[in-house]
């Protein structure tokens, strides 16, 4: 090996480590030490390194959580040794028990237990394999399915950033682990992404998910990796086999070597030393449970000493050496006494039901939403029926199901959308093939009061202060009347407001003047363009790295040539870009656009940088590669300024054929276009 590229290897697992370093601060201990901007930074770095010098590609780079092909279907693996299911105990007495059979059996009283957080996700195996270096690699991750034979869903396991892809051998030392081993645990789907999924499920005019763990499951048999690592999803370890035997002699033991070795494992842990103690934790754990940001369903109490397990046996197929509490579902009954419509930013109409208040897990229920009219229509719900109603982490309560018997009987009032909006007396349309019904009104105030709460809040234009009384109140003084007036409030105007004082109203404009330094893909957020979320916005952002451009390629007059450009952000798909048209072609927007621009917030950002070897190339895939994935190589052809396309035309530069290339390679020879092969593919992208 030449010196020159030792050199360049060495560059390239220095960044590896140090991005490493910092995924497992930021993902696994949640306690970052450098911005995402600079996070963003290295890893981009190491992406132009690598797209510069395929060869310097290792499959356990951090670029490469990403990358395998959609699958056909999942493979079918045995597990090493079952995996388990818990009996469950619903109760005090049922625990104390569980318990006492415990001490029986083991003829003590003196017994730790593990109480742990029962993570409402879908369990997973996951396998290490000793690598070079002494380190391990991950090499494998199977679902539960039916506790012997799970599927092999790796490739998609392999985006979860908490789940590390090498364990160095420094951190497997420190454990005591040997470079084998498997881990088991639970993947999880925090609330906040369930919420921000179904919002775009039901967008997509597609069926919501019930809970987060449908979701998870959902979102880990997908046959698209790429989906997979848009949803955000977690894994907590709590399980440690070495040589298909559990390791150490106690399970709070094996839990800090996961944790010592990189893997997240759950804070909330705690060893008791009689019942007593468990019982104090899981009822300080239930009352914790509305603060957690992801479900969980219940405590799950080990023995500790793992020595006891194999003595202490099974109850069919469960271990007595752990009980699963579980508890009481937030559910409630309740009436319906009417059906409410909000309208919201897109203009949606969203029906809600008014409840007569009842208690759920310690907070009082008067509303829940129902969605849609599908929804409705589903339920069979009627004004005036009883209806079990759910809550579960902070989402939105739900109806469920209605209530029928002597001490419930059914209502009456059948429920109709309105034809005009209830806010501004707008005509309501439901578009062919759309469950939503819409106030099409672009001045319905509703919309403008939901667009000022969207732009104002965390993670968009963040102007603290400016929620729904504020916004309520600048809107009825007619202050403000698009979102851009926000920026010429004035102090005395503010002052004019009920209950506001010198020291809010000065707080308020601050947070204000400190919006205008956000970047780029906040405003682009900001704008609440349909469809285009906060990760698209961040795409958009870097690609066309100004306003100014996003809006030249939106609304140029070749329509065609316009979609096909903002196809080639990143997740932009036809949906996203005619959206995006559509919203520039309107000169209301264009113009509430340049009053942002006047105000002073930021048009400009840093645009990704793109290599040039392969500018105003365009290449078609085909047929499997040797050494990459399609996404790799789409990736890398991107990264070099070049374009894939779907389809073989008279425009494409070149045609790249892998293994079983089939009539893509067929038509590129009709059409005369020139096919290359992996390595010419690869000596293409080698800088000159
Ligand atoms: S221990 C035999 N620990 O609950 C060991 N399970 O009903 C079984 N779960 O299938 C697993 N959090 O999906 C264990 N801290 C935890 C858990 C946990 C959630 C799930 C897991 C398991 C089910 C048992």
């Amino acid at each position: 090996m030449s010196k020159a590229s030792q050199e360049l290897e060495r560059r390239a697992e220095a960044l590896r480590e140090k991005i490493r370093y910092h995924e497992h601060r930021y993902f696994v201990l949640d306690d970052p030490e450098i911005s995402d901007a600079e996070y963003d930074r290295l890893v981009n770095e190491l992406k132009a390194l690598e797209a510069a010098h395929p060869g310097l590609i290792t499959p356990d780079s951090p670029t490469q959580r990403v990358g395998g092909q959609p699958r056909e279907g999942f493979v079918k693996v045995q597990h090493s040794s079952p995996m388990l299911s818990l009996d469950n105990a619903y109760n005090e007495q049922e625990l104390r028990d569980w318990a006492r059979r415990v001490y029986e059996l083991s003829s003590t009283e003196k017994i730790d237990f593990v109480c742990e957080l029962k993570l409402d996700g879908l369990s997973m195996a996951l396998h290490y394999k000793p690598d070079t270096g002494g380190r391990s690699k991950f090499v494998l991750a199977i679902t539960r399915g039916d506790g012997s034979t799970g599927e092999d869903v790796t490739a998609n396991v392999r985006t979860l950033r908490s789940v590390p892809l090498t364990v160095p051998a420094a951190a497997l030392k420190k454990a005591g682990l040997p470079q084998e081993f498997e881990v088991r645990g639970e993947v999880l789907m925090p609330t906040k992404s369930f919420v921000r999924m179904n919002e775009e499920r039901e967008k997509d005019g597609l069926a919501r998910f019930a809970n987060p763990r449908n979701a998870a499951a959902g979102a880990v048999r997908v046959l698209e990796p790429n989906i997979t690592a848009q949803r955000r999803l977690d894994f907590y370890a709590y399980f440690l086999l070495t040589e298909g035997r559990v390791f150490r002699a106690e399970q709070s033991e094996a839990l800090d070597a996961l944790e010592t070795a990189g893997f997240k494992v759950n804070p909330n842990r705690k060893i008791a030393h009689s019942i007593d103690q468990v019982w104090e934790f899981i009822q300080k754990s239930e009352e914790k449970r509305e603060t957690l940001p992801y479900e969980i369903d219940g405590i799950v109490v080990k023995v500790n000493d793992t020595a006891r397990w194999q003595r202490l046996g099974f109850t069919g197929k469960a271990p007595r050496w752990a009980i699963a509490y579980k508890f009481a579902a937030r559910t409630g009954i309740t009436r319906v006494e009417d059906i409410l419509v909000q309208v919201g930013r897109t203009g949606k109409l969203t029906p809600v039901a008014a409840l007569a208040p009842v208690p759920i897990g310690g907070t009082t229920v008067s509303r829940a939403t129902l969605h849609n009219m599908d929804e409705i229509e589903r339920l069979g719900l009627l004004i005036g029926d009883w209806v079990e109603v759910e809550r579960s982490g902070d989402v939105i309560p739900k109806v469920i199901r209605v209530v029928e018997g002597k001490d419930h009987p059914r209502g009456t009032g059948k429920f109709k959308m309105p034809s005009t909006c209830p806010v501004c007396k707008g005509h309501v349309v439901r578009a062919e093939g759309e469950v939503d019904h819409r106030c099409v009104n672009v001045n319905c105030p509703a919309k403008l009061r939901e667009s000022l709460l969207h732009f104002a809040s965390r993670g968009v234009l963040n102007i603290e202060g400016m929620g729904d009384a504020l916004v309520d109140q600048l809107m009825e003084k007619g202050l403000v009347k698009d979102v851009a007036d926000i920026y010429s409030l004035t102090k005395d105007q503010l002052l004019s407001l009920e209950r506001m004082g010198d020291k809010s109203a000065q707080n308020i404009l601050d947070e204000i003047e400190a919006s205008k330094k956000l970047p780029l893909e906040r405003v682009i957020y900001g704008l609440g363009i349909r469809f285009v979320g906060e990760r698209t916005a961040e795409f958009l952002a870097q690609h066309f790295g100004s306003m100014d451009d996003l809006i030249k390629v939106a609304t140029d007059d070749d329509e065609a040539k316009s979609l096909e450009e903002l196809q080639q952000v990143e997740e932009v798909g036809p949906r996203i870009a005619a959206s995006l048209r559509e919203f520039f072609l309107e000169p209301r927007n264009v113009a509430l656009v340049d009053k942002l621009r006047r105000a002073g917030l930021r048009f400009t950002g840093e645009k990704k940088v793109r290599g040039t070897a392969l500018a105003g190339m365009t290449f078609v895939l085909t047929g499997t590669l040797e050494h990459y994935s399609r996404d790799e190589a789409k990736r890398m052809i991107e990264d070099a300024g070049g374009k894939v396309s779907g389809s073989v035309s008279k425009k494409t530069s070149y045609v790249v054929a892998g293994e079983e290339a089939g009539s893509k390679l067929d038509k590129a020879r009709e059409l005369g276009v020139t096919v290359l092969d992996e390595t010419q593919l690869m000596n293409l992208l080698k800088p000159s």
